[in-house]
């Protein structure tokens, strides 16, 4: 894999491994999210720290395993000190992170955090504003949430990103529903009304 031996860009030179992935590269759900920190760099997985143990929870409360989902960054290479991945560093790890959607080609991508959300739809996009839609690009539908880092630094975020996981877990049952009935639209289900901006 083309990928772990990446030198594109100069965050090979401090990495200590590059982060490809977890989970089931067969999943319809695929989340993305900034890039790995401290623990994940060292063990070669991403979100297996404190923002990783919270995004489980999360997943489990909703029903889903990591045999449902596949979970990768925008950068796949650690940020010296956990720094925002610069644009060109997004810019040079697309490659990645396109190779691993054409592989996977799930029906939905979860965007966690500013910086996903970013990689994705430009520089403007903002994530308070945009969380808890569903974008439709490409064939698949994009969900743009909080980061599980923004919850434990604001815990009041949990509920709206509660209800956008409720969804996006419901959303991916009928897929599977509508793919087993060899019907390939499976509709999805509308927007909760929780009050939060979008
Ligand atoms: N935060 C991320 O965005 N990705 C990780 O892999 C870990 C923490």
């Amino acid at each position: 894999m083309q990928a772990l031996s990446c030198t594109r860009c100069p965050l090979h030179e401090t990495r200590t491994q590059v982060v490809f992935g977890r989970g089931n590269p067969a999943a319809s759900i695929v989340l993305v999210g900034e890039g790995p920190g401290r623990d994940e760099d060292r063990e070669g997985r991403p979100f297996v720290g404190a923002a990783g143990q919270l995004l489980d929870k999360i997943l489990a409360a909703v029903g889903l395993g990591e045999e449902d989902v596949f979970i990768t960054n925008t950068v796949l290479c650690r940020p010296p000190g956990n720094r925002v991945p610069l644009p060109a560093e997004l810019d040079t790890c697309r490659v990645h992170l396109e190779a691993i959607l054409r592989a996977i080609d799930p029906p939905i991508v979860v965007l966690l955090g500013a910086t996903a959300l970013k990689a994705f739809f430009g520089p403007k996009a903002g994530i308070t504003a945009m969380r808890g839609q569903r974008l439709e690009r490409d064939g698949r539908a994009f969900y743009p949430t909080f980061h599980p880092a923004a919850l434990l630094r604001d815990p009041s975020r949990k509920r709206p990103v509660w209800r956008d996981f409720q969804r996006i877990a419901a959303d991916g049952r009928l897929i599977q529903v509508a793919a087993a009935q060899g019907d390939a639209t499976g509709s999805p289900s509308p927007a909760p009304d929780d009050g939060e901006s979008r």
